[in-house]
């Protein structure tokens, strides 16, 4: 729970906080970034997907037939938030094989300063899926909340929000904005410098995931 937003659900588990500390490191390879943020993507998801309902079912096992827990009721999509959000939804398959996976682009208008959508395509169903939104860094928070109004917008109402690291600034953004959407993070950092960048944070996700910089 936090003041700025009392939906923040921090992930404290040792291995996530190990993962995200090599994450930070400067000197961590693009490879190895990319490796060490699919596994904690599985961590966080294992984390963002606990709500979900079970049914008992009939089963058979080997020695007897067995009622036991399956997952019931709505379907999960994933949405990323190009480009960085694609480094967490590879985790997060490979907890959820069968999950659909909507994208959605937004690029910052240097006048406005708004988010400007480039680019959308998201399940037809998505109003009957719970919705886990993934971004790894949650910073001033205009892209999040302008994907989460568009999300709201195409009729889903069972939204999660997945990021590795915020800042009080995001937390409030959303808060402000959503209220109602919990947030799963595994770090809250100090705050935002003057170009938007997340401190002490990781450097900028997209580049260090696909190495453009
Ligand atoms: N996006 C990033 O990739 N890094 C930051 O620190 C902030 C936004």
């Amino acid at each position: 729970m936090s003041d700025a937003h009392p939906g923040l659900i921090l992930i404290e588990h040792p291995l996530v906080r190990h993962k995200l500390t090599q994450l930070r490191r400067r000197e961590t390879s693009t490879a190895g970034f990319r490796r060490i943020l699919r596994e904690i993507s599985l961590l966080l998801a294992y984390e963002a997907t606990r709500h979900l309902p079970l049914a008992a079912v009939d089963i058979e096992t080997p020695l007897e037939p067995m009622v036991a827990p399956a997952l019931s009721g709505k379907k999960l999509c994933f949405v990323s938030i190009l480009r960085a959000g694609n480094g967490i939804l590879d985790g997060m398959l490979d907890l959820v094989p069968a999950a659909r996976v909507g994208h959605i682009g937004l690029y910052r208008d240097h006048a406005t300063l708004e988010a400007v959508e480039y680019f959308l395509k998201l399940p037809d169903d998505i109003g009957e899926r719970v919705v886990i939104v993934v971004d790894p860094m949650l910073a001033t928070g205009h892209s999040a909340v302008a994907a989460i109004s568009r999300l709201k917008a195409a009729g889903a109402s069972q939204i999660r929000f997945v990021c590795l690291l915020t800042v009080p600034e995001g937390l409030r953004a959303m808060q402000a904005a959503h209220p109602e959407v919990p947030i799963i993070t595994a770090a809250v950092d100090r705050g935002l410098d003057e170009n938007g960048y997340i401190r002490p944070g990781l450097g900028d996700a997209g580049d260090r995931l696909f190495g453009t910089k």
